[in-house]
């Protein structure tokens, strides 16, 4: 029977039996190879395209149930704003190791930031749960998702700063806590969006008028935690300043892959 299927945004008239399987359809009648048999049986997602926007296991959709649906195959998902993200993050991360499997995690990961573009980590984790790779490269996929959920809309906030102090036998605790507090926000100042800019020579922040520091609704929760010491008692000084942003910034980095080598971040 002949049935007229929408793919990639071209009419395509088939000839095949109603129950036959989009997935062989698209390799064996059209030669459209980059969508991949795995197991057949829709449990490893490795033939996954679209179906009107969501994630559809090729291999388990028959052609006589798509009617007016359009069908994406990966041949076409880097034409799209968000296949093109997430294939240049994948492409930045180098999350390829087989690549038999990567056609599928790109469909899923592309339906997903279609349908929720800041996805949360747990969200990429539930929806990419049924992709399966057999080279196991499952972090370096994640990452790459996270990267392209960020792409372009990246605002960081810091929600808590903890920091571990050995400075001795600690004299007047709530000094040192003080300190810390007053260390981290400097550094935090600096790192979220105290840039520095020069004009005709001058540096143009003369002040805190024009160089911000963190304001009271950026400030994080900021724990100190004393180190117990029978050392003599040492300086502590502003020592948090210079360490939070390299904290910031791989704690940027555990969380989306993106390294970050310039401050301030937010313009980074
Ligand atoms: S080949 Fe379709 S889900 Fe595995």
């Amino acid at each position: 029977m002949k049935y007229a299927l929408k793919i990639n945004g071209m009419q395509k008239t088939v000839d095949v039996d109603g129950d036959t399987p989009l997935l062989w359809v698209l390799r064996d009648v059209l030669n459209m190879t980059g969508t991949k048999f795995g197991c057949g049986m829709a449990l490893c997602g490795t033939c996954t395209v679209h179906v009107d926007g969501a994630a559809a296991r090729s291999c388990a959709t028959t052609i006589d149930s798509i009617g007016d649906a359009a069908v994406m195959t990966i041949e076409a998902i880097g034409d799209t704003p968000v296949g093109r993200k997430v294939q240049q993050a994948w492409f930045d991360l180098d999350v390829v190791q087989c690549g038999y499997c990567q056609s599928g995690q790109i469909m899923s990961a592309a339906a997903l930031l279609t349908s929720t573009p800041h996805s949360t980590v747990s969200e990429i984790n539930t929806a990419m749960s049924s992709n399966v790779s057999r080279c196991g490269t499952y972090n370096r996929i994640h990452d790459a998702i996270q990267r392209a959920a960020l792409d372009g809309e990246a605002n960081v906030k810091v929600e808590r700063v903890v920091c571990a102090v050995d400075c001795g036998l600690p004299i007047n605790p709530l000094t040192i806590d003080a300190q810390v507090q007053g260390g981290t926000i400097f550094g935090l100042t600096a790192a979220l969006h105290g840039a520095i800019t020069f004009k005709d020579g001058r540096v143009e922040q003369s002040n805190f008028d024009s160089y911000l520091p963190l304001r009271i609704d950026e400030t994080p929760r900021i724990e100190t935690h004393i180190v117990p010491s029978r050392a003599g008692p040492g300086g502590l000084g502003e020592a948090a300043t210079a360490v939070v942003a390299p904290a910031l910034t791989n704690a940027i980095f555990a969380a989306t892959g993106r390294r970050i080598r310039r401050l301030p971040v937010q313009s980074a």
